[in-house]
């Protein structure tokens, strides 16, 4: 897949195979957060592998699915859930451009995932003080978001907004998703 194509399909999958994703694939999501760059080259970030399904069992109930539609529909089924999360940890103590390094770090990680057919779902809406306890952050440290992976079982396309501007995705009556992204006409000027 050429790159453009690889950001285009890259998007949030939420249902998955129960299929392991191998640790060569792991590997790779892995380095590609060394290859990340980080504002003064300060690298304030660290990440927790969760890859045995009794660990991500536990993990999954402190994580919240597609706010924005009826759980029955944005919510993984107990056979489609993720085979595998990353917590991605930061210390604001190192940097103060955090957020900028996470953003960077976690496209590079859903990329790299996602050029091995591997899909994923950023999860900021977890119960962030239970999961730093199960991980046993330091008082320094932040918990960003855990990211989920696995091969997913269905699609999600780009669409155009309608005329009321609404963003919200939704899904067919296949449950395959539609994510609406503003035009570029919208959001681009030439100076
Ligand atoms: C920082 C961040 C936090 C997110 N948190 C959640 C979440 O808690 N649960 C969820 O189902 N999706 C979450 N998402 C996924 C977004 O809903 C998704 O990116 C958005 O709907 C656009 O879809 P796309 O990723 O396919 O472009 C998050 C995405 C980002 C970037």
């Amino acid at each position: 897949m050429d790159m453009m194509e690889l950001m285009k399909t890259r998007r949030t999958y939420r249902r998955f195979t129960q299929e392991p994703v191998p640790q060569k694939v792991l590997d790779d999501i892995l380095l590609s957060t060394r290859y990340s760059s980080s504002a003064a080259n300060r690298q304030p970030l660290r990440f927790i592998v969760i890859k045995d399904k009794e660990k991500v069992d536990e993990v999954f109930q402190y994580t919240t699915w597609a706010g924005q539609l009826p759980k029955e529909l944005g919510w993984p089924k107990d056979d489609e859930r993720p085979t595998l999360f990353i917590a991605v940890i930061e210390n604001p103590e190192i940097s103060a451009w955090c957020d900028t390094d996470t953003g960077i770090a976690l496209a590079n990680m859903t990329l790299a995932a996602w050029a091995h057919g591997v899909g994923s779902c950023i999860i900021g809406a977890c119960n962030k003080p239970v999961l730093s306890e199960m991980f046993g952050l330091s008082e320094k440290e932040k918990l960003h978001s855990v990211v989920a992976f696995g091969y997913p079982t269905h699609k999600s396309t780009i669409v155009d907004p309608e005329e009321d501007g609404k963003l919200n995705y939704y899904v067919d009556d296949k449950v395959d998703y539609y994510v609406k992204k503003r035009k570029l006409s919208d959001t681009v000027s030439y100076y």
